[in-house]
């Protein structure tokens, strides 16, 4: 489940060449659980088949051939006013100035002016028109209509289409507006810390990050600001979320206790280092340094910080830990839950701890501060930030 599940789409598609890459807007669309509409013009039909989107959407495909047979007409009347967002891509410079001006000669302009959902126009420009004065103030004046323009700000590639990922992004973000979580922040932390013993050595662990990722996109999707706290370099982000860049449980502490002053939410999820190495080497360890043993000392622990900060700042409202356990779940949890004075705890059994981190079907045990132990069953691990925020909002 996610924002875009359930979602009615329209997707208009004009004669332009990145018309091909359609394909790949509607299945990722369809992917998410959107239901996709999709609108062609006569040009757009010349460039690809309607076929396509036709297997792809398991729904008919609507173009000006059928325009004015009644029944067709009536029946995409009814789909505009339940569609809940209007994608445009690619949107070539003809159909801008169609648009802008009000020439409502096919389909796809005549539904982009009666839809009463928002629009996103993803403009695919001829390289020859793209600069033109009309070109530009069309655009404009599709803006000042509140007409979302999702345009690439670089100089060289500004007239071609932005990527299929970034139209996703985009529209997946701009859906979640007014979700539940609007106008809360939410502190996500992800990833394992990382404890230097010398310039190249670290203590760390084999958390993944995948569940923290997937809370994180969780909150965007229920329109909360999000601020990702991650030790994770080499993941591209939840599009929309702030990134706050951490290495060792110090520095994750620094950031949580900052980021929580004016937070609704903190989900810690991260796995923080319990032990850090006792005395840092500025120069790198060296075989022949006769070391046999390095000396570890306690971090702190963040969650207990941050419910003495509670006391005198009352943030965040909610606060969710997350407890890997091999043995005693339920007991071990539960002592988690009191000492760290969480609202609830998600627990899981690990048996071995790489195939956990790794691994997607899942049980949680979700323990609650009034006493309540609720069972999850077949998580999917990359799905499971829905679930987790799903019960957020219910609390809040
Ligand atoms: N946690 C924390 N600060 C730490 C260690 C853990 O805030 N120094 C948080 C984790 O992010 C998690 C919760 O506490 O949300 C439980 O983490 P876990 O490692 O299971 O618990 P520990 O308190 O470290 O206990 P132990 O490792 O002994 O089981």
């Amino acid at each position: 489940m996610n924002v875009m599940t359930g979602k009615r789409i329209l997707l208009g598609i004009t004669g332009s060449l990145a018309a091909y890459q359609a394909a790949t807007i509607t299945s990722k669309l369809v992917e998410l659980g959107a239901f996709v509409d999709v609108f062609m013009t006569y040009s757009a039909k010349k460039l690809i088949s309607p076929l396509i989107f036709q297997i792809i959407t398991g729904r008919h495909v609507y173009s000006d051939e059928e325009w004015w047979q009644i029944n067709q007409k009536q029946f995409f009347n009814e789909k505009q006013y339940e569609a809940d967002l209007m994608i445009i891509a690619p949107a070539s410079g003809n159909t801008l100035s169609k648009l802008a001006n009000g020439i409502s000669d096919n389909i796809l302009v005549y539904t982009a002016m009666s839809v009463k959902c928002p629009i996103i126009l993803v403009p695919d420009l001829d390289l020859m028109i793209s600069d033109n004065i009309a070109t530009i103030e069309n655009i404009e004046k599709l803006k000042s209509r509140g007409i979302q323009v999702l345009m690439d700000s670089g100089e060289k590639e500004k007239n071609q289409m932005v990527s299929v990922d970034e139209i996703i992004k985009f529209s997946r973000l701009f859906l979640s507006k007014n979700g539940p979580l609007e106008g809360k922040k939410v502190v996500v932390t992800v990833g394992a810390t990382r404890e230097s013993i010398d310039p190249v050595r670290v203590i760390t662990n084999r958390s993944s990050g995948v569940q923290g990722w997937s809370i994180a996109q969780a909150a965007l999707d229920k329109g909360a600001k999000t601020v990702l706290i991650t030790t994770i370099r080499n993941r591209p982000v939840p599009f929309g979320s702030e990134v706050v860049r951490v290495d060792s449980a110090q520095q994750m502490q620094e950031a949580v206790l900052r980021e929580v002053l004016d937070a609704d939410i903190l989900v810690m999820t991260a796995e923080v280092a319990d032990f850090k190495p006792m005395n840092y080497s500025p120069h790198k360890l060296k075989k022949g340094d006769d070391i046999a043993i390095i000396e570890l000392t306690q971090t702190e622990d963040i969650l207990w910080h941050v419910a003495k900060q509670k006391n005198e700042s009352d943030c965040p409202k909610i606060t969710v830990g997350f407890a890997s356990e091999s043995q005693n779940l339920l007991e071990n949890a539960n002592v988690k839950l009191t000492s760290k004075n969480l609202d609830f705890i998600v627990a899981d059994h690990v048996n071995n701890i790489e195939d956990n981190q790794e691994g997607n079907l899942n049980r949680l045990t979700i323990l609650y501060a009034g006493g309540e132990v609720e069972i999850i069953d077949d998580v999917d691990r990359s799905n499971m930030g829905f679930s987790i925020m799903e019960r957020i909002v219910d609390l809040l």
